[in-house]
């Protein structure tokens, strides 16, 4: 793919770009010239002063000289607040019901002119000059959002708007998406414009292709999450504070969120981490669980070319007898390119292939690209135009853009009748035996050699039948496929849960499946965004999502791919993928060393898949993301919130990857209680920073004193194993046994473990009190405590 008329992208694969692209970025460029109104005089307006406030049911309107003020306090300690009259409704992150007013919670005058809203979880304070602050029930201020301000333009188009927010300095931010430089974020600017950066990324490239208004924020008063509900165009200027500083004050940590349009509204949910998360996906929706072989190992690559390649690397895997759950077809596979059709030279008997795969219990995956190349004559295109599918400019002709196929079109997913045009055409993916959807290029993307890689911002949209342009479509374009993929999925195939996962996305994408990093460059700063990226989409809701192991493009040194296929096998996607041109992904390709160590990987990864299952039904039970930063049990726990390089698997593992060439043994730093490695077995006490073994066959991973995780044993049964605890503590743990793929009950169990006489105790807590265990119990650790 490489010569004249390409872009270079990256080592090893390259991107259209040629006149085609030119021309589109031109015409693009053109069309928001004609449709866009021009910016004009601007107007910078503020609330003014309190005039009256009307209590309604969990708060009420607080009117202001120039703007009006909705609060609802709602159960469970969230808080809505929309200013100039914005309610929650209509909303692409909501699940769909809006959670009832807290009945208790009550607007009253405070003696200083403004108003509050007292709850039992928190208290909304509002000053006279429309200042909101968020309290815990003890008065401490978690976030005070100061008076907004929006410029409004003479042509009457949309008001831009700003808030600038004040937590504690000893506050750290999280969130904003999938982000290359956290899992914190420090101080800078992040924009909120979903973009494929058009080449490999590592740490600080920014944006990615998931951004959203999402601020997780950690502090000793408390954790809270805020959640600005508008997708348009925007960025966030972080701040960090400084406690302490000047005359001894501090100066807190501060956000400004700025806004090219849309509504001014706001969600702050108040809690501990685990209750946050939870209130969070109660409101935006539960994470949708894959099914259980979309938790056991993955493999994909751009450019496998024929049945013959997928043939030969799936049987790779059989005779060295690694597992295997399921190998990803990319565009390689369509027929020039063009979504929802099938090379038939090179794949001529995909249902044929899919079947004799399955029989090694190899699931396929299939790419979807949303770009349906113009061209009379082509089905999807044909059927699309007859279906008014299509985005169109403002004097309704169809918005063409550039993609893989050549000139494309681009379905209006906003469209209720379009999510189910497109989503019929899942049907042609599953005859053709996939099993689950990849969905790519979905920001979206439109290649060009200048501007914006997307479409034009004055492209109409449908919004439900409201309208609008793409300028409020565009970050949530990925999250309306999402939806037409995920629903056409489960009308097609009722009995099995979908297995979708997609590059774009925004706040709400959970309910319809995961994501992954996108094209993250193939090094050891690219393996740190990768945790980075995973770790922070969990903190905003989004909890399964992995990255391409090895790295996109080039060549890992086998040390490298190693140390990123061992972080992988504790991911939740855990998939090796690769640019075409790029090197090998199989694992016997970086020698016999590296061989035996991901083979040791990729067994741990199944014995550890009942864990997985658990830890996916409790992501979608309770919101908890699969892996949490060390600080989600301990909050308070300052060295705990600035540890970026090592995270927890659940509540009972915590996995200590290395980042860095040539290391054989790291600090990890351990939140309170005990620890084993469990490799070695050796008991650490925390909190603290200890020095553990890394050689290059594993890396560190440390159990929880008193846990239980459901694991694999050599019959393929599930059983408990139980880490011993300390004299004198309690602990425990969940297992819940997944309906396999289809949507039965999930069964949950939970045991408790105590340590008596030197014997571990398990139980399991039942309705009518405690008893045996359901599954065989494997104690470890027990040496150390006797
Ligand atoms: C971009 C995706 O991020 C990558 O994973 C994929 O291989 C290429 N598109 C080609 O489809």
């Amino acid at each position: 793919m490489k010569g004249r008329g390409l872009v270079r992208a990256g080592v090893g694969f390259a991107r259209p770009g040629g006149w085609r692209a030119l021309l589109s970025g031109w015409r693009h460029r053109r069309l928001d010239a004609r449709d866009l109104p021009a910016h004009g005089a601007v107007r910078a307006r503020v609330p003014g002063m309190v005039v009256d406030a009307e209590p309604r049911p969990g708060g009420g309107v607080i009117r202001f000289a120039r703007s009006e003020l909705r609060i609802r306090v709602v159960t469970g300690g969230a808080v809505f607040w929309g200013w100039d009259g914005a309610g929650p409704e209509p909303s692409y992150a909501l699940s769909g019901v809006v959670p009832e007013p807290d009945p208790r919670a009550t607007l009253e005058p405070d003696k200083d002119g403004g108003w509050r809203v007292v709850s039992e979880r928190l208290t909304v304070q509002v000053s006279r000059d429309g200042a909101v602050e968020v309290r815990t029930p003890g008065g401490v201020v978690l976030r005070r959002d100061l008076p907004p301000r929006w410029w409004e333009g003479a042509d009457g188009g949309p008001a831009r708007w700003t808030v600038r927010s004040e937590v504690s300095a000893d506050a750290r931010f999280f969130g904003l998406g999938g982000r290359s430089s956290g899992p914190r974020l420090r101080a800078g600017t992040y924009r909120l414009w979903n973009t494929d950066p058009g080449r490999t990324f590592g740490p600080r490239d920014d944006p990615l292709y998931i951004t959203m208004p999402v601020q997780l924020v950690v502090a000793d008063a408390g954790t809270h999450l805020a959640f600005y509900d508008d997708p348009w165009d925007g960025r966030v200027v972080l701040r960090e504070g400084v406690e302490g500083a000047g005359s001894g004050h501090d100066r807190p940590a501060t956000s400004a969120v700025h806004m090219d349009g849309g509504p001014l509204r706001c969600w702050v949910v108040v809690g501990t981490p685990a209750r946050v998360l939870s209130r969070w996906t109660r409101l935006t929706g539960a994470p949708a669980a894959p099914p259980s072989w979309a938790l056991g190992p993955q493999h994909a690559r751009w450019g496998f070319g024929s049945e013959r390649e997928v043939r030969r690397v799936v049987a790779g895997y059989r005779e060295r007898g690694l597992p295997l759950s399921a190998l990803h077809l990319d565009i390689d596979h369509y027929d020039g390119h063009r979504v929802f059709t099938v090379d038939r030279r090179r794949f001529p008997g995909l249902p044929g292939l899919a079947e004799e795969l399955a029989t090694d219990g190899v699931r396929l995956v299939s790419i979807v690209d949303p770009a349906v190349k113009a061209e009379a004559g082509g089905t999807v295109y044909d059927s699309g135009v007859a279906a008014g599918a299509f985005v169109r400019d403002v004097n309704g002709r169809e918005v063409r853009g550039v993609a893989w196929p050549g000139v494309c079109v681009y379905p209006d997913f906003t469209d209720p009748q379009v999510r189910s045009w497109w989503g019929q055409w899942y049907e042609e993916r599953l005859a053709q035996g996939f099993a689950g959807m990849w969905h790519d290029l979905n920001e979206p993307v439109s290649f060009s050699v200048f501007g914006a890689n997307t479409l034009p911002r004055s492209a109409r949209h449908s919004f439900e039948g409201r309208g609008g342009d793409h300028r409020e479509a565009h970050n949530v374009y990925a999250l309306a496929m999402a939806r037409a993929g995920y629903e056409s999925l489960r009308r097609l195939r009722p009995h099995e849960r979908p297995f979708l996962f997609s590059r774009s996305g925004w706040a709400g994408m959970q309910r319809y499946g995961g994501t992954w990093s996108g094209d993250v460059s193939s090094g050891w700063p690219g393996l740190r965004a990768s945790l980075s990226l995973v770790l922070g989409l969990g903190l905003c809701g989004v909890p399964y999502s992995g990255c391409d192991v090895g790295g996109f493009d080039g060549s890992p040194a086998p040390e490298l791919y190693l140390r990123w296929f061992q972080l992988g096998a504790y991911l939740p996607l855990f998939r090796t993928h690769s640019a075409i041109g790029a090197g090998r992904r199989e694992p016997w390709e970086f020698g016999p060393d590296v061989l035996e160590h991901a083979r040791a990987a990729l067994l741990e990864r199944e014995r550890l898949r009942p864990y997985f299952v658990t830890l996916a039904q409790l992501a979608r039970l309770t919101g908890a993301p699969y892996i949490r930063p060390l600080w989600w049990g301990f909050p308070k726990d300052r060295a705990l919130r600035d540890c970026e390089d090592a995270f927890l698997l659940g509540d009972a593992l915590l996995v200590a990857p290395i980042l860095e060439p040539g290391v054989r043994s790291r600090t990890v730093r351990l939140p309170r209680g005990r620890w084993y490695d469990t490799a070695t077995g050796r008991v650490y006490e925390g909190p603290g920073q200890v020095v553990v073994d890394a050689p290059l066959s594993r890396i560190p991973v440390l159990a929880r004193g008193g846990s239980v995780l459901a694991v694999r044993g050599s019959d393929g049964a599930t059983e408990l194993e139980v880490w011993a605890p300390a004299a004198g503590r309690k602990g425990g743990g969940v297992v819940v046994s997944g309906s396999g793929d289809g949507w039965g009950r999930a069964e949950v169990e939970r045991y408790t473990t105590r340590l008596v006489d030197g014997e571990v105790r398990v139980k399991l807590i039942r309705g009518d009190g405690a008893g045996p265990p359901k599954r065989p119990v494997r104690v470890r650790g027990l040496d150390s405590v006797r």
